[in-house]
Protein backbone atom coordinates (compact mmCIF):
# COMPACT_ATOMS: atom_id res chain seq x y z
CA UNK A 1 0.00 0.00 0.00
CA UNK A 2 2.54 2.45 -0.93
CA UNK A 3 3.45 5.06 -3.89
CA UNK A 4 2.43 2.43 -6.38
CA UNK A 5 -0.51 0.48 -4.10
CA UNK A 6 -2.67 2.96 -2.76
CA UNK A 7 -3.15 4.39 -5.89
CA UNK A 8 -4.45 0.92 -7.47
CA UNK A 9 -6.61 0.50 -4.01
CA UNK A 10 -8.31 3.90 -5.11
CA UNK A 11 -8.89 3.29 -8.83
CA UNK A 12 -10.46 -0.11 -8.28
CA UNK A 13 -12.43 0.95 -5.05
CA UNK A 14 -13.30 3.59 -7.36
CA UNK A 15 -14.73 1.68 -10.42
CA UNK A 16 -17.20 -0.21 -7.82
CA UNK A 17 -14.55 -2.76 -6.42
CA UNK A 18 -14.11 -4.09 -3.26
CA UNK A 19 -10.69 -3.77 -1.73
CA UNK A 20 -8.62 -5.34 0.73
CA UNK A 21 -5.58 -3.12 1.73
CA UNK A 22 -2.55 -5.59 2.81
CA UNK A 23 0.27 -4.09 4.39
CA UNK A 24 2.84 -5.17 7.08
CA UNK A 25 3.20 -1.60 7.69
CA UNK A 26 0.31 -1.24 10.56
CA UNK A 27 1.02 3.04 10.80
CA UNK A 28 0.35 2.85 6.69
CA UNK A 29 -2.70 0.58 7.46
CA UNK A 30 -3.75 2.99 10.73
CA UNK A 31 -3.65 5.54 8.44
CA UNK A 32 -5.93 4.49 5.78
CA UNK A 33 -8.69 3.17 8.57
CA UNK A 34 -8.66 6.99 9.85
CA UNK A 35 -9.07 7.84 6.27
CA UNK A 36 -5.71 9.73 5.93
CA UNK A 37 -3.56 9.48 3.09
CA UNK A 38 0.17 9.49 2.79
CA UNK A 39 0.70 9.44 -0.71
CA UNK A 40 0.24 13.32 -2.27
CA UNK A 41 -1.36 11.54 -5.66
CA UNK A 42 -4.09 10.30 -3.47
CA UNK A 43 -5.96 12.99 -1.37
CA UNK A 44 -7.96 12.35 1.41
CA UNK A 45 -11.46 13.24 -0.30
CA UNK A 46 -10.37 10.54 -3.00
CA UNK A 47 -9.58 8.19 -0.03
CA UNK A 48 -13.17 9.75 1.92
CA UNK A 49 -15.20 8.47 -1.52
CA UNK A 50 -13.83 5.13 -1.38
CA UNK A 51 -13.42 4.33 2.34
CA UNK A 52 -16.16 2.14 2.94
CA UNK A 53 -15.46 0.02 -0.07
CA UNK A 54 -11.29 -0.49 1.57
CA UNK A 55 -11.08 -2.96 4.02
CA UNK A 56 -6.82 -2.05 5.34
CA UNK A 57 -5.34 -5.19 7.22
CA UNK A 58 -2.21 -6.80 8.49
CA UNK A 59 -3.49 -10.11 8.09
CA UNK A 60 -2.83 -11.84 4.99
CA UNK A 61 -5.44 -14.17 5.17
CA UNK A 62 -8.13 -11.57 3.87
CA UNK A 63 -6.53 -12.22 1.06
CA UNK A 64 -7.87 -15.57 0.47
CA UNK A 65 -11.50 -13.53 -0.16
CA UNK A 66 -10.42 -11.73 -3.34
CA UNK A 67 -10.50 -12.63 -7.06
CA UNK A 68 -7.13 -10.95 -7.83
CA UNK A 69 -3.86 -10.18 -5.47
CA UNK A 70 -1.79 -7.33 -6.80
CA UNK A 71 1.58 -7.11 -5.41
CA UNK A 72 3.26 -4.09 -5.05
CA UNK A 73 6.15 -4.59 -2.75
CA UNK A 74 9.67 -2.81 -2.65
CA UNK A 75 12.44 -4.00 -4.50
CA UNK A 76 15.69 -2.12 -3.54
CA UNK A 77 19.33 -2.88 -3.92
CA UNK A 78 21.32 -4.92 -1.06
CA UNK A 79 24.34 -2.61 0.27
CA UNK A 80 26.38 -4.52 -2.68
CA UNK A 81 23.53 -3.35 -5.32
CA UNK A 82 22.25 -6.27 -6.08
CA UNK A 83 18.63 -6.97 -6.05
CA UNK A 84 17.11 -7.43 -3.28
CA UNK A 85 13.43 -9.52 -2.95
CA UNK A 86 13.48 -10.43 0.53
CA UNK A 87 10.06 -8.26 0.49
CA UNK A 88 8.81 -10.35 -2.72
CA UNK A 89 10.01 -12.94 -1.15
CA UNK A 90 8.44 -12.58 2.33
CA UNK A 91 4.82 -11.13 0.05
CA UNK A 92 5.08 -14.31 -1.65
CA UNK A 93 5.19 -16.67 1.47
CA UNK A 94 2.23 -14.66 3.21
CA UNK A 95 0.53 -15.03 0.12
CA UNK A 96 1.24 -19.11 -0.51
CA UNK A 97 -0.84 -19.32 2.65
CA UNK A 98 -3.89 -18.20 1.61
CA UNK A 99 -3.95 -18.41 -2.57
CA UNK A 100 -6.92 -20.13 -3.72
CA UNK A 101 -7.54 -22.04 -6.98
CA UNK A 102 -8.88 -19.77 -9.45
CA UNK A 103 -7.25 -16.44 -8.55
CA UNK A 104 -5.16 -13.98 -10.02
CA UNK A 105 -2.24 -12.90 -9.27
CA UNK A 106 -0.45 -10.06 -10.45
CA UNK A 107 3.44 -8.67 -9.69
CA UNK A 108 3.13 -4.70 -10.02
CA UNK A 109 6.86 -4.66 -8.82
CA UNK A 110 9.45 -3.43 -11.00
CA UNK A 111 12.03 -6.69 -11.24
CA UNK A 112 14.62 -8.39 -13.61
CA UNK A 113 13.12 -10.28 -16.63
CA UNK A 114 12.60 -14.32 -14.89
CA UNK A 115 11.14 -12.80 -11.32
CA UNK A 116 7.50 -13.70 -11.91
CA UNK A 117 8.40 -17.10 -13.60
CA UNK A 118 11.61 -18.53 -11.42
CA UNK A 119 10.68 -16.29 -8.20
CA UNK A 120 7.08 -15.99 -7.43
CA UNK A 121 5.58 -19.02 -9.07
CA UNK A 122 7.72 -21.66 -7.08
CA UNK A 123 6.98 -19.53 -3.65
CA UNK A 124 3.27 -19.86 -4.77
CA UNK A 125 3.51 -23.55 -5.77
CA UNK A 126 4.32 -24.09 -1.71
CA UNK A 127 0.55 -23.74 -1.18
CA UNK A 128 0.31 -27.16 -3.63
CA UNK A 129 -1.70 -25.04 -6.36
CA UNK A 130 0.16 -24.64 -9.87
CA UNK A 131 0.67 -21.10 -11.28
CA UNK A 132 -1.40 -21.24 -14.60
CA UNK A 133 -3.27 -24.18 -14.20
CA UNK A 134 -5.07 -23.20 -10.54
CA UNK A 135 -4.66 -20.16 -10.46
CA UNK A 136 -3.46 -17.34 -13.05
CA UNK A 137 -0.12 -15.49 -12.87
CA UNK A 138 1.14 -12.03 -14.63
CA UNK A 139 3.17 -9.25 -14.34
CA UNK A 140 2.13 -5.82 -15.20
CA UNK A 141 4.08 -2.95 -14.49
CA UNK A 142 3.27 0.43 -12.66
CA UNK A 143 4.42 3.22 -14.78
CA UNK A 144 2.97 5.90 -11.96
CA UNK A 145 4.90 8.83 -12.38
CA UNK A 146 4.50 10.63 -8.82
CA UNK A 147 3.16 14.10 -9.18
CA UNK A 148 2.39 13.98 -12.49
CA UNK A 149 -1.07 14.99 -13.67
CA UNK A 150 -1.66 15.07 -17.53
CA UNK A 151 -1.08 11.18 -17.40
CA UNK A 152 -3.32 9.62 -15.20
CA UNK A 153 -4.39 6.05 -14.43
CA UNK A 154 -6.78 5.61 -17.06
CA UNK A 155 -5.04 7.30 -19.48
CA UNK A 156 -1.50 5.56 -19.64
CA UNK A 157 -1.54 2.18 -21.34
CA UNK A 158 -0.99 -0.82 -19.23
CA UNK A 159 1.21 -3.44 -20.36
CA UNK A 160 0.32 -7.36 -19.51
CA UNK A 161 2.10 -10.37 -19.71
CA UNK A 162 0.75 -13.67 -18.54
CA UNK A 163 2.21 -16.69 -17.67
CA UNK A 164 -0.29 -18.13 -19.93
CA UNK A 165 -2.29 -16.91 -22.52
CA UNK A 166 -5.22 -17.64 -20.23
CA UNK A 167 -3.34 -15.97 -17.26
CA UNK A 168 -3.08 -12.33 -19.57
CA UNK A 169 -6.46 -12.63 -20.65
CA UNK A 170 -7.75 -12.81 -17.07
CA UNK A 171 -4.87 -9.73 -16.49
CA UNK A 172 -6.57 -7.95 -19.34
CA UNK A 173 -10.14 -8.25 -18.25
CA UNK A 174 -8.74 -6.61 -14.48
CA UNK A 175 -7.18 -4.08 -15.83
CA UNK A 176 -9.76 -2.75 -18.33
CA UNK A 177 -11.57 -1.67 -15.28
CA UNK A 178 -8.97 1.00 -14.74
CA UNK A 179 -7.43 1.45 -17.99
CA UNK A 180 -8.30 2.31 -21.36
CA UNK A 181 -5.70 0.83 -23.24
CA UNK A 182 -4.16 -2.44 -22.34
CA UNK A 183 -0.67 -3.54 -24.21
CA UNK A 184 -0.78 -7.48 -24.42
CA UNK A 185 3.16 -8.95 -24.65
CA UNK A 186 4.09 -12.58 -24.81
CA UNK A 187 5.35 -13.45 -21.43
CA UNK A 188 6.05 -11.82 -18.53
CA UNK A 189 9.78 -11.34 -19.52
CA UNK A 190 8.48 -9.29 -21.98
CA UNK A 191 6.85 -7.44 -19.20
CA UNK A 192 9.43 -7.24 -16.96
CA UNK A 193 11.71 -5.81 -19.31
CA UNK A 194 9.36 -3.27 -20.73
CA UNK A 195 9.42 -1.78 -17.71
CA UNK A 196 13.33 -1.40 -17.14
CA UNK A 197 14.15 -0.51 -20.77
CA UNK A 198 11.29 2.53 -20.08
CA UNK A 199 13.81 3.44 -16.57
CA UNK A 200 17.12 2.62 -18.72
CA UNK A 201 16.24 5.23 -21.28
CA UNK A 202 15.44 7.94 -19.04
CA UNK A 203 18.63 7.38 -16.81
CA UNK A 204 20.91 7.03 -19.73
CA UNK A 205 19.37 10.47 -21.67
CA UNK A 206 19.81 11.92 -18.02
CA UNK A 207 22.96 10.94 -17.61
CA UNK A 208 24.21 12.17 -21.09
CA UNK A 209 22.60 15.60 -20.85
CA UNK A 210 24.23 15.78 -17.13
CA UNK A 211 27.70 14.80 -18.43
CA UNK A 212 27.26 17.41 -21.20
CA UNK A 213 26.42 19.83 -18.31
CA UNK A 214 29.89 19.03 -17.12
CA UNK A 215 31.44 19.52 -20.07
CA UNK A 216 29.44 22.73 -20.28
CA UNK A 217 30.88 23.98 -16.85
CA UNK A 218 34.41 23.62 -18.02
CA UNK A 219 33.27 25.43 -22.05
CA UNK A 220 31.33 28.53 -20.23
CA UNK A 221 28.28 27.37 -22.65
CA UNK A 222 24.99 27.57 -21.05
CA UNK A 223 23.52 24.03 -21.26
CA UNK A 224 20.05 24.96 -20.12
CA UNK A 225 20.03 27.28 -23.72
CA UNK A 226 21.86 24.48 -25.33
CA UNK A 227 18.94 22.01 -24.54
CA UNK A 228 16.36 24.73 -25.06
CA UNK A 229 17.24 25.30 -28.66
CA UNK A 230 17.87 21.41 -29.51
CA UNK A 231 14.53 20.83 -28.16
CA UNK A 232 12.76 22.72 -31.11
CA UNK A 233 13.95 20.23 -33.55
CA UNK A 234 10.79 18.80 -34.16
CA UNK A 235 11.89 15.07 -34.78
CA UNK A 236 14.49 13.00 -33.09
CA UNK A 237 15.20 14.76 -30.17
CA UNK A 238 13.54 14.29 -27.09
CA UNK A 239 14.42 16.34 -24.30
CA UNK A 240 16.04 16.04 -20.77
CA UNK A 241 17.16 18.37 -17.73
CA UNK A 242 20.09 18.39 -16.27
CA UNK A 243 20.28 18.31 -13.00
CA UNK A 244 21.82 17.42 -9.23
CA UNK A 245 21.30 13.71 -10.02
CA UNK A 246 18.72 11.30 -10.04
CA UNK A 247 16.47 10.04 -7.34
CA UNK A 248 13.16 8.14 -6.36
CA UNK A 249 12.93 4.44 -5.69
CA UNK A 250 12.71 3.66 -9.20
CA UNK A 251 15.52 5.46 -11.76
CA UNK A 252 18.85 5.18 -9.39
CA UNK A 253 17.47 1.31 -8.47
CA UNK A 254 16.20 -0.53 -10.99
CA UNK A 255 18.56 -0.33 -13.92
CA UNK A 256 20.87 -2.16 -11.57
CA UNK A 257 18.37 -5.01 -11.65
CA UNK A 258 18.87 -5.74 -15.29
CA UNK A 259 22.90 -5.63 -15.39
CA UNK A 260 23.02 -8.19 -12.16
CA UNK A 261 20.80 -10.10 -14.26
CA UNK A 262 22.82 -9.93 -17.63
CA UNK A 263 25.91 -10.91 -15.68
CA UNK A 264 24.56 -14.29 -15.75
CA UNK A 265 24.04 -14.20 -19.37
CA UNK A 266 28.01 -13.22 -19.62
CA UNK A 267 26.71 -9.32 -20.78
CA UNK A 268 27.65 -6.48 -19.14
CA UNK A 269 25.76 -3.86 -19.50
CA UNK A 270 27.99 -0.89 -20.30
CA UNK A 271 25.34 1.97 -20.65
CA UNK A 272 23.75 1.42 -17.82
CA UNK A 273 26.85 1.28 -15.46
CA UNK A 274 27.94 4.47 -17.02
CA UNK A 275 24.51 6.02 -16.93
CA UNK A 276 24.91 4.87 -13.13
CA UNK A 277 28.34 6.42 -12.45
CA UNK A 278 28.24 9.74 -14.25
CA UNK A 279 24.38 10.37 -12.48
CA UNK A 280 26.00 9.47 -8.98
CA UNK A 281 28.73 12.25 -9.82
CA UNK A 282 26.56 14.73 -10.35
CA UNK A 283 25.90 15.74 -6.42
CA UNK A 284 29.77 16.27 -6.32
CA UNK A 285 29.72 18.18 -9.08
CA UNK A 286 27.33 20.73 -7.67
CA UNK A 287 29.18 20.72 -4.61
CA UNK A 288 32.42 21.50 -5.98
CA UNK A 289 30.54 24.29 -7.85
CA UNK A 290 29.24 25.78 -4.59
CA UNK A 291 32.92 25.65 -3.51
CA UNK A 292 34.14 27.76 -6.37
CA UNK A 293 30.92 30.24 -6.25
CA UNK A 294 31.84 30.96 -2.42
CA UNK A 295 35.45 30.99 -2.79
CA UNK A 296 35.36 33.82 -5.53
CA UNK A 297 33.27 35.50 -3.10
CA UNK A 298 36.09 35.37 -1.10
CA UNK A 299 34.18 33.18 1.57
CA UNK A 300 35.48 29.35 2.49
CA UNK A 301 32.47 27.03 2.81
CA UNK A 302 33.21 26.15 6.45
CA UNK A 303 31.09 28.34 8.39
CA UNK A 304 28.85 29.79 5.19
CA UNK A 305 24.94 29.68 5.53
CA UNK A 306 23.46 28.11 2.62
CA UNK A 307 20.15 28.02 2.32
CA UNK A 308 19.00 24.36 0.36
CA UNK A 309 15.65 25.18 -1.56
CA UNK A 310 13.72 21.37 -2.03
CA UNK A 311 15.14 18.41 -0.91
CA UNK A 312 12.52 15.71 -2.27
CA UNK A 313 13.67 13.85 -5.29
CA UNK A 314 11.77 15.52 -7.34
CA UNK A 315 9.19 18.25 -7.54
CA UNK A 316 6.05 18.22 -5.96
CA UNK A 317 6.41 15.27 -4.16
CA UNK A 318 7.85 14.91 -0.55
CA UNK A 319 9.83 11.55 -1.61
CA UNK A 320 13.10 11.34 -0.42
CA UNK A 321 14.22 8.34 -1.25
CA UNK A 322 17.79 8.12 -2.89
CA UNK A 323 17.62 11.88 -3.74
CA UNK A 324 20.94 13.58 -4.50
CA UNK A 325 19.38 16.41 -2.24
CA UNK A 326 20.30 14.71 0.74
CA UNK A 327 23.63 13.60 -0.57
CA UNK A 328 24.35 17.72 -1.54
CA UNK A 329 23.15 18.04 2.48
CA UNK A 330 25.37 15.86 3.50
CA UNK A 331 28.29 16.92 1.72
CA UNK A 332 27.97 20.00 2.73
CA UNK A 333 28.05 19.65 6.06
CA UNK A 334 31.10 17.55 6.00
CA UNK A 335 32.40 20.74 4.35
CA UNK A 336 31.62 22.83 8.04
CA UNK A 337 28.65 24.68 5.90
CA UNK A 338 25.89 25.88 8.12
CA UNK A 339 23.19 24.21 5.92
CA UNK A 340 19.42 24.81 6.35
CA UNK A 341 16.52 23.90 4.38
CA UNK A 342 12.97 24.81 3.23
CA UNK A 343 10.94 22.55 1.27
CA UNK A 344 6.76 22.11 1.67
CA UNK A 345 6.91 18.64 1.12
CA UNK A 346 9.63 17.32 2.97
CA UNK A 347 9.26 18.59 7.10
CA UNK A 348 11.97 17.28 8.07
CA UNK A 349 15.36 15.36 7.59
CA UNK A 350 15.99 13.34 10.77
CA UNK A 351 19.38 11.80 9.91
CA UNK A 352 20.88 15.22 9.19
CA UNK A 353 19.12 16.48 12.30
CA UNK A 354 17.34 19.41 9.91
CA UNK A 355 13.92 20.45 10.04
CA UNK A 356 12.40 22.38 7.16
CA UNK A 357 11.90 25.87 8.08
CA UNK A 358 9.55 28.79 6.43
CA UNK A 359 11.51 30.24 2.95
CA UNK A 360 12.05 33.91 4.86
CA UNK A 361 14.23 32.35 7.46
CA UNK A 362 16.44 29.88 5.49
CA UNK A 363 17.00 32.82 3.17
CA UNK A 364 17.61 35.58 6.20
CA UNK A 365 21.40 36.17 6.66
CA UNK A 366 22.06 33.40 3.88
CA UNK A 367 25.44 33.52 1.99
CA UNK A 368 24.19 31.19 -0.99
CA UNK A 369 20.60 29.85 -1.73
CA UNK A 370 21.18 26.66 -3.65
CA UNK A 371 18.08 25.52 -5.72
CA UNK A 372 17.77 21.76 -5.70
CA UNK A 373 14.26 21.10 -6.21
CA UNK A 374 12.36 23.45 -7.78
CA UNK A 375 8.86 22.58 -5.80
CA UNK A 376 5.37 24.36 -6.94
CA UNK A 377 4.77 27.43 -5.10
CA UNK A 378 7.79 28.19 -3.78
CA UNK A 379 8.77 31.57 -4.88
CA UNK A 380 12.21 30.63 -6.53
CA UNK A 381 12.72 35.06 -7.80
CA UNK A 382 12.34 35.84 -4.61
CA UNK A 383 15.30 33.40 -3.11
CA UNK A 384 17.89 34.73 -5.81
CA UNK A 385 17.24 38.38 -5.12
CA UNK A 386 17.36 38.36 -1.59
CA UNK A 387 20.81 35.97 -1.06
CA UNK A 388 24.23 37.31 -1.92
CA UNK A 389 24.37 34.14 -4.23
CA UNK A 390 22.31 31.93 -5.59
CA UNK A 391 22.41 28.70 -7.75
CA UNK A 392 20.13 26.91 -9.92
CA UNK A 393 20.43 23.21 -10.28
CA UNK A 394 17.26 23.07 -12.14
CA UNK A 395 16.96 25.94 -14.66
CA UNK A 396 14.09 27.90 -12.92
CA UNK A 397 15.34 30.58 -12.06
CA UNK A 398 17.25 31.66 -15.11
CA UNK A 399 15.53 34.78 -15.76
CA UNK A 400 15.01 35.89 -12.06
CA UNK A 401 16.50 39.08 -10.43
CA UNK A 402 18.17 39.94 -13.95
CA UNK A 403 19.82 36.80 -14.58
CA UNK A 404 21.63 36.89 -11.21
CA UNK A 405 21.51 33.34 -10.59
CA UNK A 406 23.95 30.81 -11.23
CA UNK A 407 23.20 27.83 -13.21
CA UNK A 408 24.18 24.53 -13.17
N1 LIG B 1 6.99 4.89 -6.66
C1 LIG B 1 6.98 4.89 -7.97
O1 LIG B 1 6.92 5.94 -8.59
C2 LIG B 1 7.00 3.59 -8.75
C3 LIG B 1 6.64 3.64 -10.11
C4 LIG B 1 6.63 2.47 -10.84
C5 LIG B 1 7.00 1.28 -10.23
N2 LIG B 1 7.38 1.26 -8.91
C6 LIG B 1 7.73 -0.04 -8.34
O2 LIG B 1 6.65 -0.50 -7.55
C7 LIG B 1 7.13 -1.20 -6.41
C8 LIG B 1 6.60 -0.55 -5.15
O3 LIG B 1 7.08 0.77 -5.09
P1 LIG B 1 6.47 1.85 -4.11
O4 LIG B 1 7.08 3.15 -4.49
O5 LIG B 1 4.98 1.72 -4.06
O6 LIG B 1 7.08 1.38 -2.72
P2 LIG B 1 6.61 1.82 -1.26
O7 LIG B 1 7.75 1.58 -0.35
O8 LIG B 1 5.96 3.16 -1.30
O9 LIG B 1 5.46 0.79 -0.91
C9 LIG B 1 5.68 -0.57 -0.74
C10 LIG B 1 4.79 -1.07 0.38
O10 LIG B 1 4.98 -2.47 0.51
C11 LIG B 1 4.89 -2.78 1.88
N3 LIG B 1 5.49 -4.08 2.12
C12 LIG B 1 6.79 -4.41 2.26
N4 LIG B 1 6.93 -5.72 2.45
C13 LIG B 1 5.69 -6.25 2.43
C14 LIG B 1 5.19 -7.55 2.56
N5 LIG B 1 5.98 -8.60 2.75
N6 LIG B 1 3.84 -7.74 2.50
C15 LIG B 1 3.02 -6.66 2.30
N7 LIG B 1 3.44 -5.41 2.17
C16 LIG B 1 4.76 -5.22 2.23
C17 LIG B 1 5.59 -1.63 2.55
O11 LIG B 1 5.23 -1.55 3.94
C18 LIG B 1 5.12 -0.45 1.73
O12 LIG B 1 3.94 0.12 2.28
C19 LIG B 1 8.64 -1.18 -6.53
O13 LIG B 1 9.06 -2.34 -7.19
C20 LIG B 1 8.90 0.02 -7.40
O14 LIG B 1 10.11 -0.09 -8.10
C21 LIG B 1 7.35 2.39 -8.16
Amino acid sequence: MGYVGLPLAVAFAAEGHDVVAFDVDRCKVDALRRGESYVEDVADRALAAVAERIEATTRPDALARCEAVLICVPTPLTANREPDLGPLVDACRALSGVVQVGQLVVLESTTYPGTTRERVAPILAESGLVAGVDFSLAFSPERVDPGRTDHTMRTTPKVVGGLTEACGDRAEALYRDICDTIVRVSTPEAAELTKLLENIFRSVNIALVNELAMLCDRMQIDIWEVVDAASTKPYGFMRFEPGPGMGGHCMPVDPFYLSWRAREFDMTTEFIELAGKINQQMPYHCVAKVERLLNDAGKPVRGSKIAILGVAYKPGVGDVRESPGLKIVTLLAALGADVRYHDPFVSELPAHGLRSEALDVVLAGADLALIVTAHPGVDHDAAVAGVPLALDLRGVARHSAGGRAVLL
